[in-house]
C-alpha cells in the first residue's frame, strides 16, 4: 500500500518562481518570504516523497477557452514546462508516473468521478512553482509528479464540496493501488493557489490576511463546513482570484479526517497575492 506522507497547500505566484530563476532571493524584497518556507523545505526534504500529486489550475497555458475540463488528470511520462509568453521557465521536466495515473483513472472513473484523461500538457506556473517552493532549485526534480487540474478560471467552477469529495476519491485509489512499486510508495498531496489575491479590476491587490487564516483553520478543524463556502464569498473575501482556495479541498480530502499542522506560514507581500504554505499530516495515533 501507498504511505501518505502529508499535504501541502501552497500558493504558486509566478513571481516567486522569476525571483529563483533570476538569483534574487537574497533582495530584501524576497528574503524575508524565503527565510519563512525554510522549514517547508527541510520537511520535504526529509520527507522525500517517491510522487506529488500537484493539484492546480492551468492558466490558459495548456488549455484554452477552446477546451475547459472540469478536471483533468496528466498520465504522461513527461510534463515540459510551458511557455506561458516569456519563454519556459528553465527548471527541469516534471517526470510522470503512468502506472498510478492510469489507475488513478480507472479508480476516479469506476467511484464516479469521470475525469478528463490528458496524454499530453506542458505544465505552467501553477505546477512548477509549488515544485520550486518546496525544492528550490534541483537539476531534477526528486519526485515524480501526477497533475490534477482544476477549472478555477472560467466560470463555473467545482464547488468546495466537489474538490473535497475528489480528494477522498483519490485517496481510496491510492489506498487500491497494487502497481509494481506499490510498496511503502511515499506520495505527497499539494493543493495550490490562493490565497486571497485579485489581479484585475477596481479591487486589484486585495489581500485579506484574516480571511486566510480563518480559511486555514477551518480546512484543518472541520473541512465538511468549510468546504460549503458559496463562490460568491470567496470573491467578496478573497478576491476574484481568491477561488483558487478550493483546490485545497482536494488536497484535503486525501489526508485522514484528523490530521497535525507540520506547518505554517502567510507572508504579504509577494507580487499581488496573500502568500500562504501550509503542511498537514495525518494525525498520528496517540
Ligand atoms: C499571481 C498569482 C497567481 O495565482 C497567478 O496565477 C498569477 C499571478 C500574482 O500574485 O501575481
Ligand atoms: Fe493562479
Amino acid at each position: 500500500m501507498t504511505t501518505i506522507v502529508g499535504g501541502i497547500g501552497t500558493s504558486h505566484v509566478p513571481a516567486v518562481g522569476a525571483a529563483i530563476d533570476n538569483g534574487k532571493q537574497d533582495e530584501p524584497y524576497w528574503r524575508p518570504y524565503f527565510d519563512k518556507i525554510q522549514p517547508a523545505r527541510e520537511w520535504m526534504a526529509a520527507e522525500q516523497p517517491d510522487v506529488c500529486i500537484i493539484v492546480y489550475n492551468d492558466h490558459a497555458s495548456a488549455f484554452s477557452l477552446r477546451l475547459i475540463p472540469t478536471f483533468a488528470l496528466g498520465v504522461a511520462a513527461e510534463f515540459q514546462p510551458a511557455d506561458e509568453g516569456y519563454g519556459p521557465r528553465q527548471v527541469p521536466a516534471a517526470q510522470g508516473h503512468p502506472e498510478l495515473a492510469w489507475h488513478l483513472a480507472e479508480s476516479l472513473i469506476g467511484d464516479e468521478f469521470d475525469i478528463t484523461i490528458v496524454n499530453e500538457m506542458d505544465v505552467d506556473h501553477g505546477l512548477t512553482v509549488p515544485l520550486s517552493v518546496m525544492y528550490g532549485e534541483p537539476s531534477v526534480w526528486p519526485c515524480r509528479v501526477i497533475p490534477i487540474c482544476v477549472n478555477v478560471i472560467q466560470y463555473p467552477p467545482p464547488s468546495g464540496k466537489r474538490c473535497l469529495s475528489l480528494g477522498r476519491a483519490i485517496r481510496r485509489a491510492l489506498d487500491s493501488y497494487q502497481g509494481s512499486d506499490a510498496d511503502g510508495l511515499r506520495v505527497a498531496v499539494f493543493g495550490t493557489g490562493g490565497m486571497s489575491h485579485q489581479l484585475q479590476g477596481e479591487r486589484a491587490g486585495l489581500v485579506n490576511v484574516d480571511f486566510d487564516t480563518a480559511f486555514m483553520d477551518e480546512l484543518i478543524a472541520e473541512p465538511d463546513a468549510g468546504c460549503l463556502r458559496p463562490h460568491t464569498e470567496y470573491i467578496r473575501e478573497a478576491g476574484s482570484e481568491g477561488i483558487e482556495l478550493v483546490m485545497w479541498f482536494v488536497m484535503r480530502g486525501v489526508l485522514d479526517d484528523e490530521v497535525d499542522e507540520v506547518f505554517r506560514m502567510n507572508h504579504v507581500p509577494t507580487s499581488n497575492t496573500s502568500n500562504g504554505l501550509l503542511i498537514l499530516q495525518n494525525a498520528r495515533a496517540a
